[in-house]
This record gives structure tokens, sequence and C-alpha cells, in this order.
């Protein structure tokens, strides 16, 4: 077999096919060929094999994307199915024989449906990508081919008549059916009809697939496509005369060389169809009611010529990289018109004999359709793209208006020209005089250069929703989604640090979450921005019943820059007309929680810094358990008089995190990370502060066991014993009291929390804790308390032993405090999140709160003061009567735990 010369314009899957042909090896099996293709005669190759086809040969036969019906479901899986049904032929070589007319094809045919049980949804992007970029794609990806189910690929080969346009192939293929079971060896015959020179009325490719064992291993498959190459254009492609009033479109080339493949690209998100009161006629006559057209493939010459395959459809994410059949479809050619910046088609009907099959042809003509780029946006024109369809023989009625809101990403930054035309600023500004909105505010705010802190999300406040609104321009500049389109649009050139801009915005919003209504709402504003108060006022339309309605006023004041409020835009929209006219709408009042741009840095620095100090805090832990381990090596009178009970709950203390860290490991792998930065750190942090954890658990265990074995052999143990079950008398219900508490507190919090769910004025933010999380919290303020059971026991021993070495009661101590005073800084110097990240100081472990942050340091401090008095002056040195023990204790604890 000869190697396949390299055309002009090789194709990267070549590769891919070679391998494919060495697993299909296809030896010219004169039989199975003649038995099949009676139609066409078999030729030897041309003598000098070397001399494969030409360039054109391969690409005029090639076909990158068809649809196909039949195959059966147990192969093919459902139609329609995700991925939609697709083909691909491509050649691997064409050699010319003795017969002129006839060529030697050897090729490879990939026939994919989708999968009996579709995965979820990523992996579907995941082939959609593939799809995408197959043809970049220089390794061949073989075992994903085959092993992709519902997908089989033959290996080829056979005769192409140039004189008929008849193609005739045989050979094996092996893939994997819809369930994923291996299939292999399957013998099939392709015949394809090319139709010679494709043209507006015979634009589409057609073929069938069946197979030839005497069983058929699966049903006849039907195949269409729309032609690749070798395209005639009509001669004198016409353009009907532009629509009235429609003009001012965007200079695309610029003088420069016209350029298919930018134009393409422009084409490549879908068109809203509008249906106005006047195009009523032309969308009855043509059929069309979709609300959503696409160019599914798009073809053009050098010279300007352009010819598509246009879909229409009621969804709007049908397949772009598919050919695709869709609801309705049309077949346009015309020219890209570079004196009038437009393109201008003209067409016919596509129709499908019936329905979902893949038999394709070509219905009534005279269809004109022309698309542009509006060079001016206003506040009610913002489209992209804009084109109209019309019904050449009618001779009244208005043309359907498609248009296209969305800059396709490929050719973001590269536009040039658009321009911005501000109509409404000065009654805006006028509203913003009039209401004199915060004159006297004070601060930093956004400037002109700050897109990213003028964009926002927002929640609507009474009826729930919530929304996202962006600049379209600030001042003279143009942004799309977060890239700029667009610089210094207008000839007078604006100074930038002036107080009141001219902007404008897009508003999107879901109102009411109730599903009636759960429709995408659209505001397009324009008007001031006072960057020295940070307000904005705004004129916005909307659409109601295809007509549009401006009046609408839009105020809203962003925070200043340097605030701690966690408010970031508070507004409002709200109708200008009267209660009774039909359009009022009551006044939404709207309000964002977000972060500016330096404020998330800010978080990313408080972070670190937490994770710090928790590494800190924990190992200094450790560091005084081992203190205290040397103090009892030193004085061994120490390890009985310790308090079993202080002992256990330190220990439990170390215990619940691991426990719960460990469950969470575990429960979903795909923890929750750092939202902002995923900086490495962090997570090498935590598992370091993890480590130390575990180490000082088990510090804290030996301690245990060392007071615990000290105390069993102790001379005076039963009055030792006696004095810990007083303790636990005492402390047990005082931590049971507290664990009631927090539970009746927790039910009324969790009910006023619900009441606020209702008002679902943040639905996501609020972030309900369970009963547990609350114990886990309420088991800090035991641990803050830890010196308790020891000032108990000691009071009832009476002893001076100095059972705690002054370094770990102290330093536990300080470490117990510490969170609380760094929560009293946190408060006061960062902006409080609405979904708090905290590495330390986490209010998961213990209480945090104003109050909280005064008395728990407070009252450990006081703790720790009156265990040095004791180890000092003995263990009831404040007591005058051992009787009084109980209330004081009650009372020191109160002041503790309130
Ligand atoms: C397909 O496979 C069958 C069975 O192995 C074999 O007899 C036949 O020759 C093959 N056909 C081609 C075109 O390679
Ligand atoms: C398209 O080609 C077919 C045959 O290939 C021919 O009959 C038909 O007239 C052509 N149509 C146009 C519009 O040129
Ligand atoms: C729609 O068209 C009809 C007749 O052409 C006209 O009477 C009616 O006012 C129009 N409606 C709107 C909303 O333009
Ligand atoms: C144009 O409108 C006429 C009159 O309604 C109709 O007969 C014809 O089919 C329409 N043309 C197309 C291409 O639909
Ligand atoms: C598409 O939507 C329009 C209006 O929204 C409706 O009239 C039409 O029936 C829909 N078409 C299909 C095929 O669902
Ligand atoms: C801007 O809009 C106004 C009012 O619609 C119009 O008079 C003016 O010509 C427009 N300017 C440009 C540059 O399109
Ligand atoms: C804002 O737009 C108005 C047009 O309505 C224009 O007169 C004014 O100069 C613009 N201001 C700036 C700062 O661009
Ligand atoms: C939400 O729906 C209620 C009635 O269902 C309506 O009164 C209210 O205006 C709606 N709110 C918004 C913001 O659409
Ligand atoms: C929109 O039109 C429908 C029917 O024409 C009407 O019932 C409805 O009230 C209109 N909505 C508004 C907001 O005017």
């Amino acid at each position: 077999m000869a190697p396949p010369r390299r055309s002009p314009n090789p194709n990267p899957l070549l590769p891919a096919i070679a391998v494919v042909l060495l697993l299909f090896p296809a030896t010219a099996a004169a039989s199975p060929y003649s038995d099949h293709c009676h139609g066409l005669p078999s030729a030897p190759d041309l003598a000098d094999g070397g001399g494969g086809g030409e360039g054109t040969d391969f690409r005029s036969l090639q076909l990158h994307t068809g649809y196909f019906t039949g195959g059966g479901e147990r192969l093919f899986g459902p139609d329609p199915s995700h991925p939609p049904r697709s083909f691909a032929f491509l050649p691997s070589s064409v050699v010319r024989t003795t017969d002129a007319s006839l060529l030697h094809v050897s090729a490879t045919l990939t026939v994919s449906g989708g999968w009996r049980r579709p995965t979820v949804g990523g992996r579907h992007r995941l082939f959609e990508y593939d799809a995408q970029h197959a043809r970049h794609q220089f390794r061949p990806r073989l075992p994903r081919v085959i092993g992709r189910r519902g997908s089989v690929t033959f290996g080829l080969e056979g005769y192409y008549s140039s004189a008929s346009g008849e193609l005739c192939m045989v050979g094996n293929g092996s893939g994997r059916t819809a369930d994923g079971t291996e299939v292999n060896l399957i013998s099939a015959v392709l015949r394809v009809r090319y139709p010679g020179r494709a043209n507006l009325t015979s634009p589409f490719v057609t073929g069938s697939l069946e197979s030839t064992d005497s069983p058929g291993l699966f049903d006849p498959v039907s195949l269409v496509a729309y032609a690749e190459e070798g395209y005639a254009y009509a001669e004198s492609a016409s353009c009907p005369p532009p629509p009235a009033g429609r003009l001012d479109a965007l200079q695309v080339f610029e003088g420069r060389k016209f350029s298919c493949g930018k134009l393409s690209s422009m084409f490549k998100e879908p068109f809203r169809l509008e249906y106005s009161n006047g195009s009523d006629l032309t969308a009855s006559s043509l059929g069309l009611h979709q609300r959503f057209m696409f160019f599914n493939r798009m073809r053009c010459a050098d010279d300007g010529a352009v010819r598509a395959y246009v879909v229409f459809s009621n969804q709007t994410d049908a397949p772009k990289y598919y050919f695709t059949l869709g609801e309705k479809a049309m077949v346009v050619e015309g020219f890209w018109d570079d004196k009038r910046n437009r393109l201008c088609l003209k067409g016919c009907h596509v129709v499908n004999s019936a329905q979902s099959r893949a038999d394709l042809s070509v219905g009534e003509c005279g269809i004109g359709m022309s698309f542009w780029f509006p060079a001016v946006w206003t506040l009610q024109e913002r489209s992209f793209s804009a084109g109209l369809i019309w019904n050449a023989s009618l001779t009244s009625g208005e043309g359907i208006a498609a248009s296209s809101s969305t800059i396709p990403p490929y050719i973001r930054g590269s536009i040039s020209g658009l321009k911005y035309n501000y109509t409404k600023v000065d009654e805006a500004r006028k509203y913003y005089e009039k209401y004199g909105l915060n004159k006297k505010r004070k601060g930093k705010f956004p400037d002109s250069n700050s897109y990213r802190d003028l964009t926002f999300r927002f929640f609507l406040q009474k009826g729930g929703g919530s929304g996202y609104a962006s600049p379209v321009t600030i001042g003279s500049m143009l942004y799309d989604g977060n890239s700029l389109v667009a610089l210094d649009l207008f000839s007078h050139v604006t100074a930038e640090n002036q107080r009141l801009l001219n902007v404008s915005y897009d508003f999107q919003y879901v109102g009411n979450w109730s599903l009636e209504t759960f429709r995408r709402q659209h505001i397009s504003a324009e008007g001031v921005y006072d960057a020295k108060t940070g307000s904005l006022c705004m004129i916005a339309c909307r659409v109601v019943n295809i007509s549009s309605d401006c009046e609408i006023l839009v105020t809203a004041q962003f925070a200043s820059l340097d605030t701690k409020a966690a408010q970031h835009v508070k507004g409002t929209i709200r109708s200008l007309r009267k209660k009774t006219d039909p359009l009022f709408f009551e006044p939404l009042d709207i309000a964002s929680y977000g972060l500016y741009i330096d404020q998330v840095d800010e978080s990313i620095w408080r972070m670190d810094l937490e994770s710090t100090m928790a590494l800190i805090s924990m190992t200094l832990s450790c560091l005084f358990i081992a203190v205290q381990l040397f103090h009892v090596k030193k004085v061994p009178e120490a390890l009985p008089a310790m308090s079993i009970t202080m002992l256990v709950v330190l220990s439990l203390g170390y215990m619940i995190p691991l426990v719960l860290n460990f469950e969470a490991l575990f429960k979903n792998s795909n923890k929750q990370t750092v939202p902002l930065s995923g900086g490495g750190w962090l997570e090498v942090n935590e598992v370091i502060v993890r480590v130390i954890t575990m180490v000082t658990f088990l510090m804290q265990l030996r301690l245990l066991q060392l007071a615990w074995s000290a105390r069993s052999v102790d001379v005076s143990k039963d009055q030792s014993w006696a004095a810990e079950k007083k303790v636990l008398w005492i402390c047990l219900p005082l931590y049971i009291i507290g664990a009631v508490v927090t539970w009746v507190v927790h039910m009324r919090f969790n009910n006023n929390r619900r009441m606020l769910r209702k008002v679902a004025r943040f639905p996501r933010v609020i972030n309900r804790h369970s009963f547990w999380e609350d114990l886990v919290s309420y088991g800090g303020l035991i641990l803050d308390g830890f010196l308790l059971p020891q000032i108990v026991l000691n009071a009832f021993s009476g002893s001076k032993v100095k059972a705690l070495s002054p370094g770990f009661y102290i330093g536990s101590t300080m470490i117990r405090a510490l969170p609380h005073v760094y929560d009293l800084f946190r408060a006061k110097h960062f902006v409080p999140s609405l979904r708090p990240f905290y590495r330390y100081a986490n209010p998961r472990d213990d209480l945090f709160s104003l109050a909280w942050d005064i008395a728990i340091p407070c009252g450990a401090i006081l703790l720790s003061l009156l265990l040095f008095f004791q180890q000092r002056l003995g263990g009831s040195f404040f007591l005058c009567l051992k009787n009084n023990s109980k209330s004081s204790e009650y009372e020191m604890v109160s002041t503790v735990s309130s």
C-alpha cells in the first residue's frame, strides 16, 4: 500500500489513521469488494504506485462530521443522545488506477452514538471538548477512539468514481457497544454519494453503511453530512437592498484581507430570534417559531464567498461541533460585503423527508438573510451581532430580527472600532443631583480603573433571588466579561480623574425562586458613577412583551475601599412610573456582600497568618506538656496530685479534632479547600499541625497513664480517689448543665435561621450548624476551664503539692486565651466574611463573640491565679470554711460560663 502523500493541507489525524490501518490490515481482498460493490468496478493501481492522489482528492472526500441514523440501539444507544450521533470519514490514501475516473481509496470511518448509561456531566463535556480539538490533536489517541462506548471504527478500502460521485468500500471494524461491550471484526460495506460539485441546492453528502455478516451485526445506517470541499458558489450571488435604518456596522476587516477564520469565529454564538409584531407574517410564511438560530457549519472561500448550514432550535445548547439536524434547518450561500460590512446570504429550506432521519434534501428557496456587527452600542442596543431573515417573495411585512449579545471568546480583545453612545446620562445626572445621593460620604471608593471592584453579585432583599451586575462601559472604556474590549472609543478624550463618570451596566437576575416566575431578567442601565462617593445613579431599560420600558431608575452605593463592613453594595431598582401604570413594579432592594480585590488579598494574608499561629500554638502546647512531664519526673509527689478529670478533659480536647478531621478526610475526599488561594503552604501546614496534634495527644495520654498508675500505688489512694469523685460530682453536672443550655440556645437560633431562610435573602450563605457542631464549640469552653477540676481537687485535698508546673498551667492558659484576643483583633481589622474560613480561632472550636472574647481570657487567668495561690498557700486557702466551697465554686464557674 502506498504511503499517503502529504497533501498541502495535511490532515493531523493521519497518524491516527495509520495506526488504525495497522490494526485493520486492509488486505485488499478482492472478493468481499466485488461481492458488495457491484456497481463500481475495481481496477489495478497505476504502476508507479507512489503517484498518490492529489490533495484535492483527499479533501473532497473527507467528512469531518456528519450525522447518522439507524444502526440499532444496542450498538449506538438511543437517538437523540449525548453526545449527539456523529460520524467522521477520513481517507488515509488515495491512489490513481489504470481507469482514469477511478480512485483507489483507503479510509477510516468512525461512527459514534451515545452511551447507554449516561455518566455525569463532566465526561460529556470532556468528549465534546475532544471533538472540538480533535483536529488539533497530533498524537493518535487510539485507545480512546476504540474504547469510547457506542462507537465503532472501521478500516475500509474501495473505489471512488469521479464520474458518478459514488464511493464504495468494504472493511472490518471494532469498537464498543453503547453499554460498553467490546465488538470486533464487524464487516461492513460503505456506500457514499458525493454530489459531484456541491451547490446550494445539492449541498449534502449522503451514504449508507450495512453489515455484510449473514445475521447482520447492526441495522443499516444512513449517513448525511454537509459537503466540505469542491463547492460551486452561484455566479451572481445578489444581495437584496439592506434593511432600512440598520447601518453603522463595525468594519470587521478594516481594509485588511478577508479572513474566513475570523468571520466564522464571529458567528460561533447562537442568535436569539425576535418575533416582533411586524414579523409575524414572515415567520409564518417561513414556518419559523424557534427561539434560537445557529450557524452549525460555515465555510467560505478566500474571495469572500460564504456558505452555511443554519439550524433553528428552542435550545441554546445545541451542539456546535457536530453536524446536527435541529428542529429546522436552512442552507444559505452568499458573500461578505466589504463595502457595507455585512454578510449577505440567500438560502433555501432543508427538508427532512422523515423526521429525525438522515434523509435531507433542499426545498423551496427564496429566503434572504443579512448579518452585521453593530458599531455603536446604546442603552437599548448592545448586540455584538445582529441580523435579519426575510422571505424574498413577500412584499409586505418585516424580517425576523436576530441578535447575539455574547462576544465569542475567540475574538475577545481583537475587535476595535466599537463605540458606545451615551444617551440617558443627562437624565440620570438630573436624578443624581435631585436626590443628592450621599454627597457627604467620605472615604476611598473604586475608581474608573477598577472594573473588577465595580462588578458585583447581588441578592434581592425582598422575595428572594440573586443576580449579577457588570459594567459595560466605564467612561470611555468598554468591557466584556473580564476583558477590556476596546480602549479610547471616543474621539473626545475624557479626563479620567474627574468626579462623575459616564457608565453603563448590565444587570441580570433571577427573581422569585418559585418556578412559575423563574426567569432570567435582564436590565441594561446607563448613567453616572461618582467616584468620590461611590454612588451609582442610572436610567435602565427592561424588555416587557417585546417593547421596552425605560422608566427605571437604578441607584447603588459601594462601600468604601477600607470599610470593615460586610455589605459591599446597597442599592435599589425602582420604577419611575405611577403606581397605577401597568408597567409599574415595586422597588427592588439589592445588596451585595462581596469583597474588594484588595480585601481578598488581605484575607489571603490573614489565612497565612492564622495557619502560622495555629502551628505555633500547637507546637507550644506540645512543649508545655513536655515541661509537665519533666516536672513530674522531678517532683514525684506531683503525679498522684494531678486531677485525673483534668487530664481526661485535656486528652479529649486533643482527640476530638483529630477524630473529626480524620472523619472529614474520608467523608469527602473533595474536601473544601481554601476558596481563594490554593497555596500549597496551607495544605502542608495543615498536615504538620495534625501531626503535632497527634504527638501532643500521645504525650497527654502518657501523662494520664503516669498519673493513673501513680495514684493506684499511692499510699493514700483511697483518699485521693474519694477527692476525685467529689470533683466529678461537681464538674460533671456543671458540664451537663452547660450542654443543655447549648442545646436550648441551638434550638432557638436554628428556628430563627429557618425564618431567615424563608426570607431567603442569602440562600446559601446562612449555613446551618448541627447540634453536634455547637456541642463541639461548647467543648471548647470546657477546655478553656481545664484548670477547674484541678482547683476543685486541690480545694478538697487541701494539699500544697505543686501538682502542675507553672510552665504547663500558665502556658496552656495563654494558649487557650490567645485565640480570643486574636478574635477581637480580627473583628476589628478584617472584613468579616459571610462564609468564614478560619484557620485559627475557629468558631467551630470554641465560643467566639465580643462577650466571650473578654469573659473567657479573664476566667482562664482567674483560674490560673487561683491555682498559683493554692500551690503556694494550700488548696483551700480561699475558704474559711470547707463547707462553703461548693457555693463559691458555683459562683466562680458562673463568671466563667455566663
Ligand atoms: C474482515 O474479516 C473477515 C473475518 O476475519 C475476513 O474474512 C475478511 O477478509 C475481512 N475483510 C476485510 C475487508 O478485510
Ligand atoms: C446544483 O447542481 C445540480 C447537479 O449537480 C444541478 O442540477 C443544479 O441545477 C445545481 N443548482 C444550482 C443552483 O446551481
Ligand atoms: C400589532 O400589529 C397590529 C396590526 O398591525 C396593530 O394593530 C397593533 O397595535 C400592533 N401591536 C403592537 C404592540 O405594536
Ligand atoms: C414566502 O411567502 C410565500 C407566501 O406566504 C410562501 O408561499 C413561500 O413559501 C415563502 N417562501 C419561503 C422560502 O418560505
Ligand atoms: C419553541 O418555542 C416556541 C415559543 O417559545 C413554541 O411556540 C414552539 O412550539 C417551540 N418549538 C418546539 C419544537 O418546542
Ligand atoms: C447617539 O445617539 C443620538 C440620539 O439617539 C444620536 O442623535 C446620535 O447621532 C448618536 N451618535 C452616534 C455617534 O451614533
Ligand atoms: C458623558 O456623556 C455625555 C453625553 O450624554 C457627554 O456630553 C459627556 O461629555 C460625557 N462625559 C464624559 C466624562 O465622558
Ligand atoms: C414574587 O412573587 C410574588 C407573588 O408570587 C410577587 O408578588 C412579587 O412581586 C414577586 N417578586 C419579584 C421580585 O418578582
Ligand atoms: C404582556 O402581554 C400579555 C398578553 O399580551 C399580557 O397579558 C401581560 O399583561 C403583558 N405584560 C405586561 C407586563 O404588560
